[in-house]
């Protein structure tokens, strides 16, 4: 699967070539339109992670309701966005899901890939909703992409979710989707957040999807107020020192194990790279220059460490993306927060269509994986483990 997913993505990386080559001269002068959208469509979440705060601020009463969800599509702002994904909160949680999604197939006229995150851990509302938005996108000819949450392996997953027998529940949606991609085609797989709490699990997990055959990424714990609302927990869940050490070497050990034309690789190799050279991001990322996101209530900001620069329900979208001091914010998040920042958001699908360094990460990736697999570092005496 991990295979067909990133020659999926090379295909039609191949065919969009010239455009994205030209967007990205282009946006080196001016700004452009935004090709990538990430829509938190609601706080309101099923779980209570340990690593992220998103569900303390969960209210229904404040998300945008479909209408004003199709109001504020409108603006032209959204006229090149090619990928779509929908995050939270959880996603299902919302009732009109579906209908959500046939908004943005209708209302995105060069939308290719439409992607949901979820916890899965409502099986009987993620089941029938994923089911039905798989049908939409392959019936508009949209790539569709989901991925259940597992940051552990049975009642580590419960622990860090803070949901009890999360992982037999989330496993009880992973299990229909697989049957469903029997009959729909979409791209389907785990994702798994690394954090102080489960680094002793990634080994397990890694086992778990592996004779599970499922397509894993591998997420290292990030600190965004905007995204997910838990700056605060910065000292209290980041591994650090040896626990840093032993998770570089985990995702070294991915670059030189996985299949190169694995789309995660090259997420793996950033935070590798980032961890062994004390944050200082190589990595290109889309969210620079082509890249928006938008909050429940219909607060607009450019990535995951930018502010929200406004309020699409009060204000023009494509007004408030252009105007002269939104420009200036963005300009602050380049100068500022891009020097460190650890996102790998769309960083796997837009790698692709950079060719240099894209090829930099290939050579870099055929380089590691000539190298003698290294035995991981044990946990310290003491650490989280113990
Ligand atoms: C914020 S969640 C929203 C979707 C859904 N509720 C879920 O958990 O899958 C999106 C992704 O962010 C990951 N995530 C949560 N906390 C994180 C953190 N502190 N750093 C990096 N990724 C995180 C989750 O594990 C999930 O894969
Ligand atoms: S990671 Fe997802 S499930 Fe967990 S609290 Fe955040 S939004 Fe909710
Ligand atoms: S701060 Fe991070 S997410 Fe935002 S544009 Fe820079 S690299 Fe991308």
């Amino acid at each position: 699967m991990a295979q067909s997913y990133a020659l999926q993505y090379l295909a039609k990386a191949a065919v969009s070539a010239p455009r994205d080559i030209f967007n990205s001269y282009v946006a080196r002068f001016k700004p452009i339109h935004p090709t990538c959208l990430i829509f938190n469509c609601t706080f309101v979440c099923d779980a209570r992670c340990e690593m992220c705060s998103n569900w303390q601020r969960g209210d229904r009463k404040s998300d945008m309701t479909l209408e004003q969800i199709d109001h504020a599509l409108q603006s032209p702002l959204w006229k090149n966005v090619e990928m779509c994904m929908i995050s939270g909160g959880e996603p299902t949680t919302r009732n009109d899901l579906v209908e959500m999604t046939q908004l943005f197939l209708d209302r995105l006229p060069k939308l290719r890939k439409y992607g949901i995150n979820t916890t899965g851990l409502t099986p009987h509302r993620a089941i029938p909703m994923i089911t039905k938005i798989a049908e939409l996108c392959e019936k508009k000819g949209v790539i569709f992409s989901c991925r259940v949450s597992i940051d552990g392996v049975g009642e580590m997953h419960a622990d860090v979710r803070n949901v009890k027998n999360a992982f037999e529940k989330a496993n009880k949606t992973i299990t229909a989707l697989r049957q469903l991609q029997k009959r729909v085609k979409f791209n389907f797989g785990v994702s798994a957040t690394i954090f102080n709490k489960n680094i002793d699990d990634c080994e397990n997990i890694l086992a778990w999807a592996k004779r599970e055959n499922l397509d894993i990424v591998f997420n290292m714990v990030r600190f965004t107020e905007a995204m997910l609302g838990n700056a605060e927990l910065g000292g209290a869940v980041k591994p650090i020192g040896r626990e840093e050490e032993r998770l570089r070497k985990f995702f070294m050990e991915r670059v030189r194990m996985d299949p190169m034309m694995d789309g995660q690789n090259y997420i793996h190799m950033h935070y590798a790279d980032m961890i062994g050279n004390g944050y200082h991001r190589e990595a290109p990322c889309p969210f620079q220059t082509q890249g928006i996101m938008l909050n429940p209530d219909g607060g607009l900001f450019f990535c995951e460490n930018s502010e929200v620069i406004g309020n699409v329900l009060t204000e023009d979208a494509e007004a408030l993306y252009f105007k002269a001091t939104s420009q200036k914010h963005r300009d602050w998040v380049k100068e500022t927060q891009c020097p460190t920042c650890l996102s790998p958001c769309q960083m796997n699908v837009a790698a692709v269509k950079q060719v240099v360094p894209y090829v930099k990460f290939l050579v870099r990736a055929t380089r590691e994986k000539r190298r003698k697999a290294v035995p991981p570092v044990p946990a310290a005496a003491g650490s989280v483990s113990d």
